[in-house]
């Protein structure tokens, strides 16, 4: 039995979680700086970290109140330590460094982008998981579509991961947090635009649906421009018009990003001859790509992966459950281990 804590601060979450053999979860913690960044529109590193500080050691406690369990029980302790913000990274670091250090404990360096794609394999409530994340269909199609990353891989194991497309400009959550802005909405803008869509027709605006050919890359920053263009006027500096049904604007984009994932995603499957689908990261909690994705897993006859939603942002579970893989790899790192704010 390996018990590991697990620890995610390389954005604005800071999550801790304690996780057995890498698939069950004794408990976890996640709390989110949204609310702290909203006023920004977006996430301002130094304020992130700086919150990350405040928070990491009560989280922490909590995590391992919940799940009955003391440091010194621990096998290990697994850390996002690439790719990040590099300030938020150091405090989940530096805090593991220290635990590690005090009991003598293995450090487990994790990364964020591979743990997405490890935690859409844990099952869980509202989750797509079949089978144990050990034996999944391997090789997978796996998307991973956040606000950092839009990447296609193929998947041979928990830690083997292939780039096969990438996104040439935005990421979709970011395209999805530019067009909330946009429309004047909040931020993080994907949950929002998310719901809003629900309300409006998706054939209100004929916007472009940008497949880079001879490829399986991403573009979404010309989709964001033409739903610029398509409220704002020609160049894009008109005033917002009273009668815009914002819904509709939302429907559309949504329709758009939805149908390029969704149709990557399946062209990547045939391209490897994947076992399986599976799509992670916080833009695969939108209802909209679930729903669609599932009617791809039926008409492909493949099974589909995706995480339950409360594991689709950023969180501890996928950091802890990927650490066991690591751990047992005999891939655990010492107190040099470095922060990497870029790589996938
Ligand atoms: O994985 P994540 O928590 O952090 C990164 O590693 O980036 O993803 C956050 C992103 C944000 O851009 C947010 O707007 C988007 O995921 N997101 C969504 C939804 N929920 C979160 N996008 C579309 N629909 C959603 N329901
Ligand atoms: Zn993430």
């Amino acid at each position: 039995m390996t018990l590991l804590l697990g620890l995610e601060t390389s954005c604005d979450e800071t999550a801790a979680a304690v996780v057995r053999d890498g698939h069950e979860v004794l408990a976890e913690r996640v709390a989110s700086q949204a609310e702290l960044h909203a006023r920004f529109g977006g996430v301002i590193p130094e304020v992130a970290s700086r919150s990350h500080l405040e928070v990491i050691f009560p989280v922490v406690e909590d995590c391992l109140e919940q799940a009955g369990v003391s440091l010194e029980e621990l096998d290990g302790l697994a850390v996002t330590h690439r790719p990040g913000l590099i300030g938020c990274l150091l405090v989940g670091l530096s805090a593991a460094k220290g635990f590690a250090l005090a009991r003598g404990l293995p450090l487990v360096p994790v990364n964020h982008v591979h743990a997405h794609v490890y935690g859409a394999l844990m099952g869980g409530e509202g989750g797509s998981a079949p089978t144990h994340p050990e034996q999944a269909p391997w090789p997978l199609a796996s998307l991973v579509v956040s606000g950092g990353h839009t990447t296609l891989y193929e998947s041979r194991g928990p830690e083997v991961h292939r780039p096969l497309g990438r996104t040439l400009d935005d990421a979709a959550g970011e395209a999805y947090d530019k067009v909330s802005a946009l429309l004047g909405l909040g931020y993080p803008g994907g949950p929002i635009v998310d719901r809003l869509a629900a309300e409006g027709d998706p054939n209100a605006y004929e916007l472009p649906r940008p497949l880079p050919p001879d490829s399986l890359d991403f573009s979404f920053s010309g989709l964001k421009t033409a739903v610029l263009y398509a409220v704002r006027g020609p160049q894009g500096r008109d005033p917002l018009p009273a009668d815009l049904v914002a819904a509709d604007v939302a429907a559309s984009f949504q329709a758009a990003v939805v149908d390029v994932l969704a149709r990557r995603l399946v062209q990547a499957a045939e391209r490897i001859d994947a076992g399986g689908l599976l799509v992670c990261g916080g833009v695969a909690a939108n209802r909209a790509l679930r729903a669609r994705l599932a009617e791809e897993a039926e008409r492909t006859g493949l099974p589909l992966f995706m995480p339950p939603m409360r594991l689709a942002t950023d969180n501890a579970v996928m950091v802890a459950g990927l650490g066991y893989h690591v751990l047992r790899a005999g891939r655990t790192a010492g107190l040099e281990l470095d922060a990497v704010p870029r790589g996938d």
